[in-house]
């Protein structure tokens, strides 16, 4: 073989290999130099391929994002990768702009990617008018009557999750060492099965089948101990997916189970549905005459397809089979990490505030039955005061980021001075730039919140800062289900379920911290979940003792 020949091809693919990774890293060289953001204040960047990227996540709960707001004002700029100026505001009238227009601050390309490689393309993956087609056919699944419905699974499988414990501590003696976290996991997708698609994962039973699909899970959520460099990479290159570790490996299983349940369940669903259908007297007969109101099954996945045949519907506007498949893994994964980390932390917050432990306890054991409703778990206010603290204070998704379709002018509440010391009443941003929402930030904002607002405090409820109604949020003026279109779809689910699992093991158990709290630090990648810091190889864990609660 000709060797020049050879050089000169193995040249031309190198010239072709550099033109494609500079065309792909054009506009990340060149928004250092140019970007609009440039003249807002913030701190300086000490790397030059991460940014700040490695100071936040080395930070325990991203506590350094509060810093540099309370140190620079409500907006600020700091570098993301290759040194992108990224903003980050927690002034409310710009979050309010960008949440509320929502078709036109997308998720960049690259979290989209990342998304798609792990749950498909459901509604959290879809934009613009896809985006608000699935939300149509989606929503009436989650409304509150709906929820009602599925409030028995909650309770049920947080008794199923309280006799697990009762066993593991007769087993191990009067008190038991456990991973709550691993637990409340496996319990939440439990919930997820069954509420969303009537399947049962039996993951609490422990002579019940093995469950690829939780342990997928757990290393999906695994927090890792140094930063996920290669993760991050990804996301840029995709290419670099070839290169096989053990998590693509775990994503990998887990999407090919997921893709087999999800079919195997939407071919029984929709046989149900037509025999169902079927059996309707001859006037009713039509696929046309169903009605949202004829939904008799409760699982989300049948309310789903039921209400993708309304009649109300038009047909250009229904969803694909492809479309309905996509939904198994985004509501299994969306609703499942997420409720069990915020009920991880809610159970530490009692253990590091015995006060309020025992005010909770008495509330819930004054109540007469182990089997509540809803209505009686929202009638709970003690109850529904430390949800809501906690999930101020330990919001388990601490960001998300959105990125402008086009340049945009963004209003502010508040002027701030940029770095030339001009007085600024509104952002000027360039199409392409990264915005990071501050959920938990905004959160637990001294200015809001006040002087204590690190501190857990559920009585501070009883008459919330005047300052907090204008955070643009879903629910409860918090930005922890975000707000606007995109806000999370299921967030009632989510609180009703914790509800029912606080309810039930705060009334059955006593707990208390395994470790010294020093020990245990947030640690974020897609949620926040709990490592310790003397055994961070180990991975996220949340290690309580546990006894039975006696009444003295
Ligand atoms: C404590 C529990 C939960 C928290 C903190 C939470 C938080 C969030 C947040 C912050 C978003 C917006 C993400 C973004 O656009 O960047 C979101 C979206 C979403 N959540 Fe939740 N979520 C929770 C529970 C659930 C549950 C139980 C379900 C379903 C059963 C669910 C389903 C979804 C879906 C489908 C979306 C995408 C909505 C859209 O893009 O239109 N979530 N959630």
């Amino acid at each position: 073989m000709d060797i020049s020949l050879v050089l000169h091809g193995l040249s031309g693919a190198l010239v072709a290999l550099l033109a494609a990774v500079l065309w792909k890293l054009g506009p990340y060289l060149l928004a250092p130099f140019r970007s609009s953001l440039l003249n807002l204040p913030g701190p300086p960047s000490r790397r030059w391929l991460l940014g700040s990227l490695k100071d936040i996540y080395d930070s325990d709960g991203e506590v350094i994002l509060d810093e540099w707001i309370e140190q620079y004002g409500p907006t600020v700029m700091f570098r993301g990768f290759l040194n992108t100026p990224r903003l980050f505001t927690t002034d409310t009238r710009a979050l309010n702009h960008i949440l509320t227009h929502s078709a036109e601050y997308q998720k960049p390309e690259e979290a989209r990617r990342s998304l798609a490689h792990i749950l498909g393309r459901g509604v959290l993956f879809k934009e613009g008018d896809q985006h608000r087609q699935q939300r149509r056919v989606l929503n009436p699944a989650f409304g509150p009557s709906q929820i009602r419905e599925l409030t028995d699974i909650f309770v049920r499988k947080s008794m199923e999750l309280r006799d697990l414990w009762t066993s593991t501590i007769s087993v191990q003696g009067h008190v038991a060492r456990v991973d709550i976290q691993k637990d409340l996991s496996k319990m939440t997708l439990d919930v997820i099965g069954l509420a969303g698609f009537n399947y049962d994962f039996d993951s609490l039973n422990p002579e019940g089948k093995p469950n690829k699909l939780g342990q997928a899970f757990q290393d999906i959520f695994d927090v890792p101990d140094r930063f996920p460099l290669l993760l991050l990479l990804r996301n840029f290159f995709p290419i670099l997916r070839f290169i096989h570790n053990k998590q693509s490996r775990k994503v990998e299983e887990a999407q090919a189970v997921m893709q087999r349940i999800g079919m195997q369940l939407i071919q029984e669903k929709k046989a149900e549905i037509t025999r169902e259908h079927a059996e309707k007297s001859e006037q009713e007969k039509s696929f046309d005459d169903i009605e949202r109101r004829d939904l008799r099954s409760r699982d989300l996945l049948t309310l789903l397809l039921k209400a993708n045949m309304a009649s109300d519907i038009p047909e250009s506007q229904r969803l694909s089979d492809e479309d309905v498949l996509a939904q198994v893994p985004t509501f299994l994964v969306a609703g499942h990490e997420t409720t069990s980390t915020a009920t991880t932390w809610c159970l530490f917050a009692l253990t590091q505030n015995p006060r309020v432990k025992k005010k909770l306890r008495d509330e819930l054991l004054a109540v007469e039955t182990d089997t509540p409703t809803m209505e009686e778990l929202n009638a709970l206010p003690y109850l529904d005061m430390v949800i809501r603290e906690s999930l101020r204070l330990y919001a388990p998704i601490p960001t998300t980021i959105r990125v402008p379709i086009k340049d945009d002018v963004i209003p502010v509440n508040e002027p701030f001075t940029d770095r030339n010391g001009e007085v600024q009443d509104s952002i000027r941003i360039n199409k392409g730039s990264h915005v990071i929402i501050p959920l938990q930030t905004l959160n637990r904002l001294r200015s809001v919140w006040g002087e204590d607002s690190y501190e857990f405090k559920p009585e501070r409820w009883e008459s919330p800062p005047e300052a907090t109604s204008n955070i643009p949020g879903v629910w409860g003026h918090l930005l922890t289900f975000l707000g606007g279109p995109r806000a999370c779809i299921g967030y009632r689910f989510s609180l009703v379920e914790m509800k029912a699992l606080v309810f039930t093991l705060v009334r059955a158990f006593e707990f208390e911290l395994a470790v010294p709290p020093s020990d245990i630090i947030r640690r974020a990648t897609i949620v926040t979940r709990p490592l310790l810091r003397s055994a961070p190889e180990q991975g996220s864990q949340m290690p309580l003792y546990i006894k039975p609660y006696k009444c003295d």
